[in-house]
């Protein structure tokens, strides 16, 4: 439905007064597909890249290099039509809900806005499939439809903007941390409501969290993106039961996943995340790797594919994967 292939994005930086500029490499050479009615979880610390191979993936940005497809087309040459209909099919839902909702409009006209322009329906229509929505994502319209956003609390926000993606009827959403500012109990509802608007709707998700929790929870497949790249991909239970990179393995240690047969050795991260600016040669991960050898601080560790295409980018992916 939804394919990146080869996706690099560089971001001219400033270093500051009379030091010049420097390219920081955000997304490095990344390909991922998104099929129809499936979560794809996208994991991985702050800074990864995550959401800035989100924003590609939805055309707000432009990448370097490589390119995007949907539905089989080459994104760059959709037009007229074609465009529209991408923008209406592919959706975004982002943790702070106001880079998607205008806070001087009515949480009624924000989620109208889409009927009347991406579906065309007649404002009599609109205003009936608004209220519709509302109800939908758990929001009574009578009380809802007249408010502004900052008078909603954080998970009736974030309802908001389920109701307004959803209103272009989309077949992918493109959710950047949804819940991540919520608090447990509401992240759990609104868990839920996404899980069964994906359910109704066959929706597909691209999910991005730094919650290895919430991606176990909800996710079909996960990526897991270190410094710009995707060190390991697979299905959600072949990543959990089986970590084959020791980034991944560090992150699920953090999150525990308790499992008494596989006691492990500790493999915990070491130190902070090395600036994008200046990413380690080799693989990139061996400063802070508990398996790094020699060969891992001179060469980029080749993929390394194993069952149901569960793939790895690591010199020791065995080793990481006998615990
Ligand atoms: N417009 C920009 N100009 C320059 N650098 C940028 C820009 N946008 C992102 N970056 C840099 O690209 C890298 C990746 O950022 P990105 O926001 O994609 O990470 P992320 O994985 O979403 O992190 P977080 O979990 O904190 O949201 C970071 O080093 C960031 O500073
Ligand atoms: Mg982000």
């Amino acid at each position: 439905m939804l394919e990146g292939t080869q996706l690099t994005k560089d971001f001219r930086v400033r270093l500051g007064l009379f030091r010049g500029s420097a390219t920081l490499r955000a997304v490095d050479d990344v390909s991922i597909t998104i099929d129809a009615g499936e979560t794809v979880a996208l994991v991985g610390e702050s800074g990864s890249g995550k959401s800035t191979l989100g924003r590609i993936l939805l055309g707000l940005i432009l990448q370097t290099s490589g390119a995007v497809h949907y539905r089989g087309t080459d994104f760059a040459r959709l037009q007229g039509d074609a465009a529209r209909q991408f923008r209406a099919d592919v959706q975004a839902v982002f943790q702070d809900t106001s880079a998607s909702l205008n806070p001087r409009r009515r949480v009624g006209e924000s989620v109208i806005a889409p009927l009347l322009f991406n579906r065309r329906l007649s404002a009599a229509h609109a205003r009936i499939e608004s209220a519709q929505l509302l109800e939908r994502v758990g929001l009574d319209p009578k009380i809802f439809a007249s408010r502004f956003p900052h008078q909603l609390s954080g998970g009736q926000r974030q309802r908001v903007g389920l109701a307004r993606a959803l209103a272009s009827q989309p077949r992918v959403i493109v959710a950047d941390e949804p819940v991540s500012a919520l608090d447990v109990s509401v992240r759990a509802q609104i868990l839920k409501l996404m899980q069964d608007l994906q359910a109704q709707e066959k929706l597909a998700y691209l999910f991005i969290t730094h919650d290895l929790g919430i991606a176990r929870l909800i996710a079909n497949r996960v990526m897991v993106m270190y410094l710009g790249a995707i060190v390991e991909e697979g299905n959600a239970a072949d990543v959990f039961a089986r970590p084959s990179h020791p980034y991944t393995l560090a992150l699920t240690l953090s999150a525990p996943i308790p499992d008494p047969t596989r006691a492990r050795p500790p493999r915990h991260l070491i130190g902070d995340i090395p600036s994008p600016l200046a990413p380690p040669p080799g693989c990139r991960f061996h400063p802070r790797c508990a398996f790094a050898q020699a060969i891992c601080k001179t060469d980029a560790p080749p993929v390394r594919e194993f069952e149901n295409a569960h793939r790895s980018a690591c010199h020791f992916a065995e080793q990481v994967r006998g615990g």
